[in-house]
Parts: C-alpha cells; sequence; structure tokens
C-alpha cells in the first residue's frame, strides 16, 4: 500500500526575500521528484511572491490569514490575496494560539475561508505540557479538532492536512517518542474517518523534528510527514529529512 509523504518546513520570522529564493533554488537541486512525495515550504508573507513558482518541486504556503475576503482590516492578508502567491496556508499553529490568542473560533473561521477560497489548509493542533502530564492530550486533540472542523462539509475534508505538534516538543529540542506521536496520529485518524469515511487525510508530525528523528517519526503507520520547524532553516538539514522520506518510499 503505497504511503505519501509531505515534507513541510515552517519558517516563522526568518528569511529575507533574497535568502527565501536562495534557499529555494538550492533546496531544489538536493532532491528529485518522486511519486508520493510532496515538499513544501511556509516563508513569511514577503517572500511568497519571490518564491512562488520559483521550483516545481517546492510547494509555497503562508504561515497565516485573515478570514474575511477584503476590509479595513489594517495589517491583516486575505486568502483571496494568498491564492495568487500560495498553494497552502497554515492554520492555527500554537505561536498564532499563544503569542496571538487566535481562539478555536477564529481557526474555524479561517479553516472554512482557505477552503471557500480552494487554498488547502493545514491545520495545527497540539497539547500543552501540563495537558500531556494530567492525561488530556486526546481530550485535547478531540477538542480542538472538533471545534476547527465545525461546519466543513465531508466533502472538502480531504483538502485538510492536520498537524499534530505537541506544543511541549515545539522549539525545545525534546520530539514526542515515535510512539507518543503514533498513538496521538491514530487517535486523530480514527476520528478524521468518523468524520469522513473513506477520505485520505494527511497527518503531519511537528515538535523539533530533526534528521536524526525524522526516519523513525516518519515510518509510523499513522504519520504522513513532518512539519519542521528550526531544522528547516538549513538546506542540509531540510534535504536530509527529505532523503528519509525518498528512502521509505523507495523500500
Ligand atoms: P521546531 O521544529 O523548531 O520544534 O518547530 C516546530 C514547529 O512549530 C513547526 O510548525
Amino acid at each position: 500500500m503505497g504511503k505519501e509523504y509531505l515534507i513541510a518546513g515552517n519558517w516563522k520570522m526568518f528569511k529575507t526575500v533574497a535568502e527565501s529564493r536562495e534557499f529555494v533554488q538550492a533546496l531544489a537541486k538536493e532532491f528529485t521528484a518522486f511519486p508520493g512525495l510532496e515538499v513544501a515550504v511556509f516563508p513569511p508573507f514577503t517572500a511568497l511572491a519571490a518564491t512562488h513558482g520559483l521550483d516545481p518541486k517546492i510547494k509555497i504556503g503562508a504561515q497565516n490569514m485573515f478570514f474575511e475576503e477584503k476590509g479595513a482590516f489594517t495589517g491583516e492578508i486575505s486568502p483571496l490575496m494568498l491564492r495568487e502567491t500560495a498553494d497552502c496556508v497554515l492554520i492555527g499553529h500554537s505561536e498564532r494560539r499563544e503569542i496571538f490568542a487566535e481562539h478555536d473560533e477564529d481557526v474555524n473561521k479561517k479553516l472554512k475561508a482557505a477552503l471557500q477560497f480552494n487554498l488547502p489548509p493545514v491545520l495545527c493542533i497540539g497539547e500543552t505540557l501540563p495537558e500531556r502530564e494530567a492525561g488530556k492530550t486526546l481530550a485535547k486533540v478531540r477538542l480542538q479538532l472538533e471545534k476547527a472542523l465545525q461546519g466543513v462539509a465531508a466533502a472538502d475534508m480531504e483538502k485538510i492536512t492536520v498537524a499534530y505538534e505537541p506544543i511541549w516538543a515545539i522549539g525545545t529540542g525534546r520530539n514526542a517518542t515515535p510512539g507518543q506521536a503514533q498513538e496521538v496520529h491514530h487517535f486523530i485518524r480514527q476520528m478524521l474517518q468518523e468524520m469522513a469515511p473513506g477520505k485520505k487525510i494527511k497527518i503531519l508530525y511537528g515538535g523539533s523534528v530533526k534528521p536524526e528523528n525524522s526516519l523513525e517519526l516518519l515510518v509510523q503507520e499513522d504519520i504522513s510527514g513532518v512539519l519542521v520547524g528550526g531544522a528547516s532553516l538549513k538546506v542540509d538539514q531540510f534535504s536530509a529529512i527529505i532523503q528519509n522520506a525518498l528512502k521509505l518510499l523507495r523500500a
């Protein structure tokens, strides 16, 4: 049964336009297209237009968006605008939720707006350390998923990618073990199957993914890719993770 992988890099607030272009051009030289392999990077807004379409093997995504199409919303970017320069969009990253006070309701509106404008969303969910320690991981994930997907048509579910990112593993160097990640991914997979039977939905793991731990994560049954932060800023590290996905696809 052919597995497919999405290897995605969230650059957060790093890289100028010139650095972003250089990165995409250098990364493109590091791997060849292969059936089942998808690669995406999420540069800052300022670098989207300059990187979009630069190489057909590398999709370009935005890190956030507002849910309105247009209007007096100073500083915001709409799905209508993003559609011109992005192939997909991150929704509800934990840094958006924690630092910029995005609530589940905002996440739900953004997700539906992205779908309405044909911009495939990557929905980020995950528990805090106290929630994990209190045994509330699955309950938190269930709640976030239910709230984010409220009112989404089953037919649209296939356009969504879910990224499970335990907050305690983001930028900490402490990744979830493959077993911990697989347990939550399996739970998410089951929930998605109930909501949209038979639909194929990618579930990415994110949180301190590095070349050294990527293979053991990618090999897990319900992990269909990774969302990489820090290690996606260096061409050699990000391409080493891509090579691991290729290894598994060729096996
Ligand atoms: P790190 O890989 O730096 O832990 O970041 C993960 C992340 O937040 C990706 O969206």
